[in-house]
Parts: structure tokens; C-alpha cells; sequence
């Protein structure tokens, strides 16, 4: 086992899908722009003006600089409203119990996610001072697939990326993860991508690596 986990947040340690995905859709709805759940796959780890602009490539019409600023203003307000009523109770599965026993291992836990609510997340459900390192979306330049935020969180940690594992639902995670030097494993949407060095059908699996 290697020294260190880096967990995505949304998908990987808490659901927090569904509420990006009805934000996107109202908005998308009132623009009379055509989205379902399969364009928001593509979203999944993208960040919020990254993946305004794939909502947008169905629009009827193009949108200035100004106008995508509000709607990704707007998208935020939202989601953010939706995320009041997070609790402890929604870690997914197997989360809670699974953390405690790599951390009696001595591993090193960290987050790195591209959302700038994270660390609002994380307070939420209840791991506000948990994790050894978080990195998100207000500490880079370039999302994933850049590695940027994983060798953020590995810096913070003191380690090596080859030291440290990645965990993620998101193919554009997994990129970012083998591109920057990480063992990536895959979970969920991403568990059947075959660049993760590793896939898990559940996070306890995380136990066997
Ligand atoms: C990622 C999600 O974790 O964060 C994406 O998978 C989301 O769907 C991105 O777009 C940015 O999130 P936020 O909270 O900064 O809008
Ligand atoms: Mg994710």
C-alpha cells in the first residue's frame, strides 16, 4: 500500500451529482437548450465554466463573455441552496468506515477536487478539519485532466506523487491522475476506464490495494 490516498470529493466520498445535475438542467431548461444525464456525464469533474461551455455547445445561439459569467453565477446559487441540507449521512457508501481504517494503517488522507464548494462540502458533512490536505477548485490555474490540483495536494502532503494514490468517478480524474505521476484508481463511472492502474467496485475495496 502506498503512502498516501487523494480522494475526488463529488461522486467519490459524498452524491452531490444529482444536485449539480438539476442546477444544469434548470438553467438549461430556462435557455431552452437541450441536456440530459448523459451530457452530464461529460461533466463529471469538469470545472463549472468548462462545463457551462459543453452545456453550451447544444444552444441555438452563441453567448457572450458576460452572459456565461451569470449563468455559471446562477448554476452556483442553485447548487449551493441544494447543498444546505447536506449531512454526515450523505457520505456514500462504506466512506466513513473506510477512512478510519487506512487512517489506523498511517496512511495520509487529502482531497482533490475541482469544485470551489469543497471545502463547504466537507464542512457539511462533517470533515471540516478531517483530512491531512485538500486542494480544490480555488487553488488552480488548470483543471483536470491537468494534474494540477492532485500535485497540489501531494505538495501539501510532503510527498511524491508516486507515492500517492488517486482515487476518482471521473475519466477526466483518471487523465489527470496518470498524468501526473499517480496511481490512479478508478470507482463508479470510472471504474471501466482502462487507463486507471486500478478499479474498485466498492470503496472498501480501497482496504485490498
Ligand atoms: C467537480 C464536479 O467535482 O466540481 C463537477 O464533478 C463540477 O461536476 C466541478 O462542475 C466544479 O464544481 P463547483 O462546485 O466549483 O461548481
Ligand atoms: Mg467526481
Amino acid at each position: 500500500m502506498k503512502k498516501a490516498f487523494i480522494f475526488d470529493l463529488d461522486g467519490v466520498l459524498v452524491s452531490t451529482d444529482r444536485y449539480h445535475y438539476a442546477a444544469w438542467k434548470s438553467i438549461a431548461d430556462e435557455e431552452g437548450i437541450y441536456f440530459d444525464e448523459t451530457i452530464n456525464n461529460r461533466l463529471r469533474g469538469v470545472g463549472r465554466r468548462e462545463s457551462l461551455k459543453i452545456i453550451l455547445e447544444r444552444a441555438p445561439r452563441t453567448y457572450g463573455e458576460e452572459e456565461e459569467r451569470a449563468l455559471a453565477e446562477k448554476k452556483n446559487e442553485r447548487y449551493r441552496a441544494s447543498l444546505e441540507n447536506l449531512t454526515p449521512a450523505d457520505r456514500l457508501a462504506g466512506v466513513s468506515e473506510t477512512l478510519e481504517a487506512l487512517r489506523r494503517t498511517g496512511a495520509l488522507l487529502a482531497v482533490g477536487s475541482s469544485s470551489k464548494n469543497a471545502r463547504y462540502i466537507l464542512g457539511k458533512i462533517g470533515y471540516g478539519d478531517y483530512f491531512d490536505a485538500v486542494a480544490d477548485g480555488n487553488d488552480i490555474v488548470n483543471g483536470k485532466p491537468d494534474p494540477e490540483v492532485f500535485l497540489k495536494a501531494a505538495a501539501l502532503l510532503h510527498l511524491s506523487p508516486c507515492d500517492c494514490y488517486v482515487v476518482e468517478d471521473a475519466k477526466t480524474g483518471i487523465d489527470a491522475a496518470v498524468r501526473g505521476g499517480f496511481c490512479a484508481v478508478g470507482i463508479h463511472d470510472a471504474a471501466g476506464y482502462d487507463r486507471a492502474d486500478h478499479a474498485i467496485k466498492a470503496f472498501s475495496d480501497l482496504l485490498g490495494l
